[in-house]
């Protein structure tokens, strides 16, 4: 029997008979934080442990890039709350990509994806890397029959989805399956909020005041829980928009240069910053804001100077540290597996 999978399996409930394998699956429920609402799970893609563990082989699998040197992984890094660090991505074969990634933490909620909101659900986006030639460079086809090939993750797929063979219905769902475990909300400010009022310094508090004030307005594009409306702004990065942003997917002069706000959640760990990584620093970003963006006529009228202090922008950035969940990004649980 190939034991590569067992170590992790065997918390997945794997029954490992004299000769072959066989699996049994299990439903999991997930650990929901605090005022955030309940997840909403396609029929047939319900969190189970053997999609989870399956779609977590998968995510790190360079099996499923053309030239076997990436994966998911690559440039959705845990430590890193699932983004790459890098302006923006490098792809298949050292291409520059075009954007900067974003992160995955609380992607189980998002109902749109994509910076320009193309793409309706976690199971159809998984088609949007493996077929971008920038990104891993993909043949479902071809990788799928490789995959085939491998026997214990067929017995897998077929516990955890019933079918006998490894099809891209399969590797789009489980993918979905293990990113919609990728939850974080057990920073230092979810705890104030839950009542520990001396998580927060005196500078950080300052500084979430001013993010929910009507001189900043932050908190009401990057709103509660996951600081983000999931809407589209332009927010006046440029007076001409190289990348069009949600104009691609509509093409309405009305949407050029509007990106979906992104989570502030782990925003510590996610930079560079913006759509294109522009930005470095929380303080370039503080600072942009304060000065109010550039002309456009599509900029969202909130976008306007903010005359802040050097005082007030730092405990702005102060609090937007608090935003960090530790736990989430050394949970182990979203490594690789170890084979
Ligand atoms: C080469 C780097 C790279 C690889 C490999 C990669 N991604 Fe991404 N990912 C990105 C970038 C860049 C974006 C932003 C694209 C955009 O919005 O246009 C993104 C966007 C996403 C999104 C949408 C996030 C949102 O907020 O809307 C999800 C989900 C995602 N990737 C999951 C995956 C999965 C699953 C894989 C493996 C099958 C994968 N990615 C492989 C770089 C990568
Ligand atoms: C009108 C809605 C809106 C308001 C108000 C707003 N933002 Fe944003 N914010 C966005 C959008 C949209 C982006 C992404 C823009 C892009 O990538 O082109 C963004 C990007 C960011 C980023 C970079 C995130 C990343 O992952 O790259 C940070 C940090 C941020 N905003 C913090 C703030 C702060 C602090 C304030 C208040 C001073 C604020 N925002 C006010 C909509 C808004």
């Amino acid at each position: 029997m190939n034991r590569k999978y067992l170590l992790v399996l065997v918390a997945a409930s794997l029954i490992a008979c004299n000769k072959s394998a066989s699996y049994q699956d299990e439903p999991v429920r997930l650990r929901i934080p605090y005022k955030f609402p309940e997840i909403r799970f396609p029929e047939g893609n319900e969190p189970t442990k053997l999609r989870i563990g399956l779609g977590r082989i998968l995510f790190y699998d360079n099996r499923l890039s053309t030239n076997h040197d990436m994966n998911c992984g690559s440039c959705h890094v845990l430590s890193s709350a699932f983004t790459d660090g890098k302006m923006v991505s490098t792809g298949r074969m050292g291409h520059e990509g075009r954007r900067n990634a974003p992160t995955l933490a609380n992607i189980a909620w998002m109902p749109r994806l994509m910076m320009e909101g193309g793409v309706p659900t976690l199971e159809a986006q998984a088609l949007a890397p493996l077929h971008d030639s920038l990104e891993m460079g993909f043949n479902m086809m071809a990788y799928v029959d490789e995959l085939n090939e491998d026997e214990e993750l067929r017995a897998i797929a077929k516990a955890a989805y019933g079918r006998d063979s490894i099809d891209p219905y399969v590797v789009t769902r489980s993918l979905a399956a293990f990113q919609r475990t990728f939850i974080s909300g057990d920073s230092r400010f979810d705890r104030y909020r839950t009542g520990y009022k001396d998580e927060l310094t005196h500078d950080e508090f300052e500084g979430m005041r001013l993010f929910y004030s009507d001189r900043t307005k932050c908190g009401e594009c990057h709103s509660m829980p996951f600081f983000t409306d999931f809407e589209y702004y332009n927010i006046g990065l440029e007076e001409e928009y190289t990348d069009h942003g949600k104009e691609r997917a509509t093409h309405l002069a009305g949407d050029i240069g509007k990106f979906k706000t992104p989570t502030l959640r782990n925003i510590e760990l996610t930079g560079p910053y913006m759509h294109d990584g522009r930005m470095n620093t929380l303080e370039e970003v503080v600072a942009f804001f304060n000065e109010g963006g550039r002309n456009h006529v599509n900029k969202d009228e909130r976008i306007a100077p903010m005359n802040l202090t050097d005082e007030e922008q730092r405990q702005l950035v102060a609090f937007l540290k608090t935003l960090t969940d530790w736990n989430f990004v050394q949970n182990a649980d979203l490594l690789p597996l170890v084979k």
